[in-house]
């Protein structure tokens, strides 16, 4: 049985209160409805805010994620944050090649490279994001794209490593636009992605990778695509700003 996954992805949205406030909260209820069992979930505050959302959930079995690393170990980098700071304050997992890290701060291939390897260094587990424009989407260029993104980057590691990895399909098209792949465009290519993995590392490899969806999931929708054969769960930005919203995605 593959894991089921879900992640919350705050951007650059809270400060140290809400943050606090929001997991402080949260935990109450998840604990009180016993809605964590069977699943993972992972909340990715700003680095500020890092090390107290980690302190309040020791002892529990929510996880917390960076949202950025810096590509080098260490170095005069200004302003930078390294993995093996993130380690010293026990965080083990990160988000790696976010559409919008691509697009604003020009991540590239040889970055992402980079920085997926400083992560492995550090043992930290990956959600690595894939997903097409909504230009590449209109061509019929989509299947293309992703491939392209997975092996230029992912796909450059050994079998042994991809333990470490969680897989985002999130289209940018989908992206805090409100418009959500249907879940019919999602299945087809998480279906797309488990083959390329199955066609590269084997079957055992590919059963247990787990592929999220992100991109305008909402309480809504979240049911029809967790429910799909080959999506493990989500990504969530904007609606993982709410509590209850966040918690019915959750539940879904
Ligand atoms: P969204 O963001 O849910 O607001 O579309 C998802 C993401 O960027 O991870």
């Amino acid at each position: 049985m593959r894991k089921k996954v879900v992640i919350a992805n705050w951007k650059m949205n809270y400060d140290f209160h809400d943050t606090t406030f929001f997991i402080r909260n949260f935990l109450k209820i998840v604990f009180e409805r016993k809605i964590n069992h069977n699943k993972e979930i992972i909340l990715a505050p700003s680095f500020p805010f890092l090390h107290i959302s980690n302190q309040i959930l020791q002892g529990t079995t929510l996880n917390i994620a960076a949202q950025n690393i810096h590509h080098k170990d260490k170095g005069s980098y200004t302003g930078e944050v390294s993995a093996s700071m993130l380690k010293s304050i026990g965080i083990q997992k990160v988000i790696l090649g976010h559409s919008e890290r691509r697009e604003f701060f020009f991540e590239k291939k040889n970055i992402l490279l980079e920085k997926m390897k400083i992560a492995l260094k550090y043992n930290f587990n990956i959600i690595f994001c894939v997903g097409e424009s909504l230009y590449e989407r209109s061509n019929n260029q989509q299947f293309k794209t992703v491939e392209c993104q997975l092996k230029e980057t992912v796909f450059q590691c050994p079998s042994n490593n991809i333990k470490y990895f969680y897989i985002a399909y999130e289209p940018i098209w989908a992206i805090g636009t409100g418009k959500t792949a249907t879940f019919e465009q999602a299945q087809t290519m998480h279906e797309f992605i488990r083959s390329l993995f199955l066609e590269k590392y084997g079957e055992s490899v590919s059963n247990k990778i787990s592929i999220l969806y992100g991109g305008s999931i909402n309480d809504l929708n979240a049911k029809d695509l967790f429910s799909q054969k080959d999506i493990d769960g989500g990504l969530v930005g904007n609606s993982s700003l709410q509590i209850e919203k966040f918690l019915k995605i959750v539940q879904s």
